[in-house]
């Protein structure tokens, strides 16, 4: 079983405690999701393989790593995934993006898809799960069945948030994949929100509040 990456750098310590802040707005929270993934992908993306290629310099001609082999697709659960999608591309601009749409069933907390819809070749791809809250676990896992059952066989799970009861189930249940946490968090309450966690990350993002 790979052991996952649990972050413990202050610029991402520092923008998740800005995001668990119950005043910061929408604007602010969005902008925060994409700065945290991106600083994250770009350690979770370090195995990229590299070939070396001639350029020349204005000086010489020169042997120059690129990057190379299996190209990536980015695949966030919706709705709160799709606000990591644009940290990762702006570091990997020609990536695909699938979606798969889950939501939690507010009594059971288990995960019910309602939406597929993913790149043709995914299986050829290293392909990077993203979703900011990793809670009871249910909707990682299954999203991550559906990616397995199309084939894809390099996986790497990115989240901002994770509930030790939530990691572990990932873990167990897909102990072959790459987990990235951006903070590991205390433990979740009845309703199966992380504790401390940051609230209702979808709703955050995109500003869809009950009062609404
Ligand atoms: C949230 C979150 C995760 C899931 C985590 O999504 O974005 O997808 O809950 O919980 P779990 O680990 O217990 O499955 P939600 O179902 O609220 O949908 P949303 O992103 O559309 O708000
Ligand atoms: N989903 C969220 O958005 N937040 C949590 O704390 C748990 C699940």
């Amino acid at each position: 079983m790979k052991e996952p990456m649990i972050f413990d750098h202050p610029l991402i310590k520092h923008k998740i405690t800005l995001l668990r802040d119950k005043d910061t707005g929408t604007k602010e929270f969005r902008k925060l999701v994409e700065e945290i993934s991106m600083l994250m992908a770009y350690e979770a993306l370090r195995d990229l393989p590299t070939e070396l290629v001639q350029v020349r310099t204005p000086i010489c001609d020169s042997m120059q790593p690129v990057l190379s082999g299996k190209k990536a697709a980015v695949v966030p659960i919706l709705r709160a995934g799709l606000g990591m999608t644009g940290g990762i591309l702006s570091l990997l601009p020609g990536a695909k993006v699938g979606h798969i749409g889950l939501y939690r069933d507010e009594t059971t907390h288990e995960p019910h898809e309602y939406l597929s819809k993913l790149p043709g070749d995914l299986d050829k791809r290293i392909v990077i799960v993203t979703d900011p809250m990793l809670a009871t676990g249910g909707s990682a896992a299954a999203a991550i069945d559906l990616l397995k059952g199309k084939g894809c066989t390099q996986i790497k799970f990115m989240c901002i948030i994770a509930a030790p009861e939530g990691l572990e189930r990932l873990r167990t249940a897909h102990p072959d994949i790459e987990i990235y946490v951006g903070a590991l968090d205390e433990c979740l309450n009845d309703d199966a929100y992380i504790v401390p966690g940051l609230g209702d990350a979808g709703d955050r993002i995109f500003g869809t509040f009950a009062q609404d």
